[in-house]
């Protein structure tokens, strides 16, 4: 961790006492100055990641980091690449995903059975569907193609819809020894939610068009959208499929975006319908902007309280800017509103990026409170979030580029039927689903206790 590092300390001593004072005081008009405000916080992002090192993991960043967030830091970065043009993290990029991926092209390392589920799983998939989209350089002939990975996982997660429990929907966790396998999140619904409304879009195949209006009336008969709008984290199969009522800015960012790309590809009173929801989604969407500071984006249910932010909910804030960007391109009547937003709140946030002993390392809490510029926060997460509303900016530049599709623009090789068989038989063998070992048991315990907090499940302030 840069913050810490003994090797870096002398020269970054220097450099804070000559940078810290002055912040980087964004223009908002002016492209070279946002380019210039999303490569500061990328570089301290970039700083974190050594998986492209000899002797380190691809597509690993050392704890407290979860394996999820690499894919959702990549993501962020196919965009970096998009917005700014610059091409410097690719490579890394391109390698990481691949690792990652597996050469099967289904987004199942067997490293990662101890704490991988459908929400982490979706979150490589939103990064290849990304690159898909963006026209993101190919892999290799020989290896998976972004499109036909993104349709693996669509596949392989559509297998895992449930029926026998609340009606539907995913479970949060893929395999029966980790904690949370009995709970139904929001998340894992609306990252699956969103890949079917994108690839909707891109193959012009109306079966993802079906599953995305199967999982937004579950999500809603469920109870995991209330009638306003609001996004509740999830929902336990053993206490009678009951909701935790905690709202999370990404949830409502993934079913925003979906709902845009909805509204985008349909016409008539099916248009109509999504353009409610849009609206409605936007307008609740307020409750993520700070009450008495307007349009500062926040973590409402964990950034004003003193328990704070756990280090993936740091990260909440960076999916929430690119998906209210996403929206303005494929509804974009949503402009208006949307962007006044961004533009306060990416500004805000580059004038906490003043802390750490480099003087450049970005904090969490962008509104102002008695701590100064910078909170003390530092990390993956809040290097994300600023790179990502930063970089955001740019979309309004980006109005003769709209996401590609198959016809429009992608060249990404699908392969609709990939992963359509369900779950891998030889890592199910491998890693006997139903009968964990005490080992196997052990483990996965250790591990959920420490990720258990990715949806806020343990938590209990409330959004309201
Ligand atoms: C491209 O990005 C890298 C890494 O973020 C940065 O160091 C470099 O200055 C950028 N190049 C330009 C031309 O902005
Ligand atoms: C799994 O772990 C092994 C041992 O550390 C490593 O060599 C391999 O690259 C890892 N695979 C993935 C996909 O991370
Ligand atoms: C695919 O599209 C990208 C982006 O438009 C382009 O750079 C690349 O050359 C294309 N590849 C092929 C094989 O057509
Ligand atoms: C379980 O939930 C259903 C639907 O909300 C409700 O009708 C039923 O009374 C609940 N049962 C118990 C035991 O709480
Ligand atoms: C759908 O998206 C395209 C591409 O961004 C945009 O030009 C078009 O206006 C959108 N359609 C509607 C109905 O907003
Ligand atoms: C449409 O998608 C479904 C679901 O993935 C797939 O089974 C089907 O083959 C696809 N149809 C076409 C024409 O590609």
């Amino acid at each position: 961790m840069r913050w810490f590092s003994r090797a870096r300390l002398a020269v970054a001593w220097t450099a804070a006492f000559v940078v810290r004072s002055c912040a980087y005081d964004l223009d908002v008009n002016s492209v070279d100055s946002i380019i210039g405000g999303a490569t500061l916080a990328a570089d301290g992002m970039m700083h974190y990641y050594s998986g492209h090192l000899p002797g380190n993991i691809p597509g690993i960043l050392p704890p407290p980091y979860y394996w999820w967030e690499v894919g959702a830091m990549f993501g962020g970065l196919i965009d970096f690449w998009w917005y700014t043009g610059n091409d410097t993290w690719n490579d890394i990029v391109i390698q990481g995903l691949l690792h990652q991926i597996g050469d099967d092209g289904l987004v199942m390392p067997k490293n990662q059975t101890t704490t991988e589920g459908n929400d982490d799983q979706a979150f490589w998939a939103i990064a290849t569907m990304m690159a898909a989209e963006r026209g993101f350089p190919n892999p290799p002939k020989n290896k998976p193609q972004w499109l036909a990975v993104t349709q693996a996982v669509f596949n392989l997660q559509a297998t895992r819809w449930d029926m026998d429990n609340c009606n539907g929907g995913l479970r949060w966790q893929i395999f029966t020894w980790n904690n949370g396998y009995t709970y139904k999140n929001t998340v894992s619904n609306g990252c699956f939610f969103q890949l079917a409304t994108r690839l909707a879009r891109y193959t012009g195949n109306s079966t993802y068009e079906d599953w995305a209006n199967k999982i937004w009336d579950w999500s809603v008969e469920s109870g995991l959208i209330s009638d306003d709008y609001r996004f509740y984290d999830g929902l336990d199969i053993p206490s009678n499929c009951s909701v935790n009522h905690n709202q999370w800015s990404y949830n409502a960012g993934l079913y925003l975006a979906g709902s845009a790309f909805m509204y985008n590809i349909t016409t008539g009173a099916e248009q109509e319908k999504w353009k409610k929801r849009l609206d409605g989604i936007l307008w609740m969407a307020g409750v993520f902007f700070h009450p008495t500071q307007p349009d500062v984006m926040y973590e409402a249910i964990c950034e004003p309280y003193p328990r704070g932010c756990n280090t993936d909910q740091k990260s909440f804030k960076a999916y929430f800017s690119r998906w209210l960007a996403l929206t303005t391109q494929v509804a974009p009547y949503t402009s208006e509103i949307i962007m006044p937003k961004l533009r306060i709140s990416a500004k805000a946030a580059l004038e906490t990026c003043v802390g750490g002993t480099d003087g450049v390392t970005c904090g969490l809490k962008w509104y102002k409170g008695d701590w100064g510029a910078w909170d003390g926060n530092y990390g993956v997460g809040e290097q994300m979030a600023v790179m990502e509303v930063t970089q955001s900016l740019l979309i309004e530049t980006k109005n003769e580029a709209p996401p590609f599709t198959e016809v429009k623009g992608g060249n990404s090789t699908g392969d609709p039927t990939a992963g359509g068989a369900g779950d891998n038989p030889q890592l199910n063998a491998i890693v006997d689903l139903s009968v964990p070992t005490a080992g196997q048991k052990a483990g996965a315990a250790i591990a959920t206790l420490t990720v258990i907090s990715m949806t806020g499940y343990m938590f209990y302030y409330m959004v309201t």
